[in-house]
């Protein structure tokens, strides 16, 4: 089944993954016994451009303490701590790897904000929510892993209160020429679903969502993987960091990203909707 294997994919490798993270974190120089959330520094988030692209994306939402928001795949939580430190709202992340929610809950104690996070184990596609529960539904890098694009949008609007928002970053097919794999999001094509930007704006739309904005951002994502790379090469050992994560395959996943851009094959874009008010 698709979802186990996506889940799998994040998390295979993972055993005692929160200790993983706190022993790279310490090995980097951080007091373990004095750490903040910022410590973390984009190694809990699973995106390109990391915090940049959420501070970006959270920019365009008018977001108040009293927002109710989603965040479906919500990973290891590092973009939900972060809207929850800025602007004090309460976010709800569901994701199919349990190991991902236990560790987003006890980095949500360990740093004060469990009052406004919660996290939950489940499936983007059936969402345990009622109708109209949130004022916004976040989504970064998520929907490449999804085959049912229709199913995935049409959920998050109908968790959506009327006149909520729609935020959604997300990496999609450019030219339609077969992808270089492994990717971050997927070793094979089996679990990798890239749609076009005409299919992903179709199925938004079907869900009834109205897309009042869509940035491409593919050249900014670029010239950040493009320096991540150079990074990566001059350190010549991996970051603790991505051992945690892909153990010596990264070099491989980071050239593939950097060729699949370049070419054009993949693009990220950065969308706003709106449900309409009925
Ligand atoms: C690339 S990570 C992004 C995590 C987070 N949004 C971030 O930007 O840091 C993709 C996440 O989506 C989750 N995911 C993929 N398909 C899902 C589904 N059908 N339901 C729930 N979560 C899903 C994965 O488990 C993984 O944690």
């Amino acid at each position: 089944m698709i979802e186990q294997d996506v889940a799998k994919h994040y998390c295979g490798r993972s055993t005692d993954l929160e200790e993983k993270i706190l022993q790279a974190l310490q090995k980097s120089g951080k007091d373990l016994n004095n750490l903040v959330w910022t410590d973390l520094g984009g190694l809990d988030e699973f995106h390109l451009r990391k915090r940049e692209a959420t501070v970006e994306m959270a920019e365009l939402l008018n977001l108040q303490p009293e927002t109710r928001i989603l965040d479906a795949g919500s990973g290891l939580g590092g973009p939900s701590r972060y809207l929850a430190s800025e602007f004090g709202c309460h976010i709800t992340g569901i994701d199919l790897s349990g190991t991902f929610c236990n560790v987003a809950r006890s980095f949500a104690r360990r740093f004060g904000l469990d009052d406004r996070l919660s996290y939950q184990q489940g499936s983007v596609l059936e969402l345990p929510f009622q109708d109209d529960s949130f004022d916004v539904v976040w989504t970064q890098h998520v929907s490449m892993n999804i085959g049912n694009k229709t199913g995935f949008f049409t959920e998050l609007a109908r968790v959506l209160k009327p006149d909520g928002m729609l935020a959604c970053y997300d990496i999609i097919a450019g030219t339609g020429v077969p992808i270089d794999f492994p990717v971050p999001w997927a070793e094979t094509e089996k679990i990798s679903f890239l749609a076009s930007a005409e299919e992903q704006k179709q199925a938004i739309t079907y869900s009834g969502l109205k897309i009042l904005s869509w940035d491409d951002k593919s050249q900014e994502a670029l010239a950040w993987l493009e320096i991540a790379q150079e990074k990566l090469r001059e350190e010549k050992e991996l970051p603790q960091s991505h051992k945690v994560f892909r153990g010596e395959g990264f070099s491989e996943v980071m050239s593939n990203l950097v060729r699949n851009f370049q070419s054009g094959r993949t693009r990220v874009v950065q969308i706003i909707g709106r449900k309409p008010v009925s």
